[in-house]
């Protein structure tokens, strides 16, 4: 699992790790998008609290999280992104899917709103881009299928601000539960991607060695 503030990498370098281990790349974060972008009763109930930046609500999340890990691709393991957020879905995770290892993603403040305010999103395949350290070939446009790209509505300055609180207050905890059950690590996210995927290899390595070849593209 990976932890850390909004705009840390997470979701970057959870795409790239679970398309080299062959699982799945379960972000919370791009479940409740989808859910919106599709206009389900879940999405409908989500959307406020996304665009201001809060946490939805525990029991909504810990519903569509169970539904997701019973699917036949959550069978050979996952990458979870962007959840548990609070010590409520930890401790309800723990009788679900036990975590074998958490990553706690650590990076200053100021890169951390650089990045955010820096990412754009193809509407259509999802992929991350970022202005400044990951520019599409073509200004504006998705290097894969052409689309218009666009910036999540809670990376405007109100919103990041807000997320960065909330992280803070209800998420940082989580720090302190995963080291006294002795499973958390840290990862200094500085870098390009590909020197903080380096770091991470080998943290992984250290607690679950590679033992198959990979098996599934990349979801972002
Ligand atoms: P979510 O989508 O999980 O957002 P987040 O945690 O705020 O994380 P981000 O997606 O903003 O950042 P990231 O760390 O994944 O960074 P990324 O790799 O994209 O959640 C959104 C909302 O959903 C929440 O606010 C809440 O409302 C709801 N939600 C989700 N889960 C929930 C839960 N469990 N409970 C309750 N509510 C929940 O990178 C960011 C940018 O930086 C990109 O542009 C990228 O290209 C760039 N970048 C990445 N790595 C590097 C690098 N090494 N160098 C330079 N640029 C980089």
């Amino acid at each position: 699992m990976f932890l850390g503030p909004p705009g840390a990498g997470k979701g970057t370098q959870a795409a790239a790790l679970a398309a080299q281990r062959g699982v799945l790349h379960l972000s919370t974060g791009d479940l409740l998008r989808a859910a919106i972008a599709a206009g389900t009763p879940l999405g409908r109930e989500v959307d406020q609290y996304m665009r201001a930046g809060e946490l939805v609500p525990d029991d909504l999340m810990l519903r569509a999280l169970s539904d997701r890990l019973t699917r036949p691709d959550a069978r050979a393991g996952f990458v979870l992104d962007g959840f548990p957020r609070t010590i409520a879905q930890a401790s309800a995770l723990e009788q679900i899917a036990p975590l074998d290892l958490v990553v706690s993603f650590e990076l200053s403040q100021e890169t951390l709103v650089e990045r955010l305010s820096g990412r754009r999103v193809c509407p259509r395949c999802q992929t991350v881009y970022n202005v400044t350290t990951r520019p599409p070939r073509l200004a504006g446009r998705c290097d894969l299928d052409g689309a218009e790209l666009v910036q999540r509505p809670d990376d405007q300055p109100g919103p990041i601000a807000n997320r960065m609180k909330v992280y803070a207050r209800q998420t940082a905890p989580l720090l302190q539960y995963y080291q006294e059950r002795g499973r958390l690590r840290t990862l200094a996210a500085n870098g390009s991607p590909e020197e903080v995927a380096a770091r991470l290899r080998r943290i992984v390595d250290a607690v679950r060695p590679e033992t198959t070849a990979p098996t599934r593209p990349a979801s972002r």
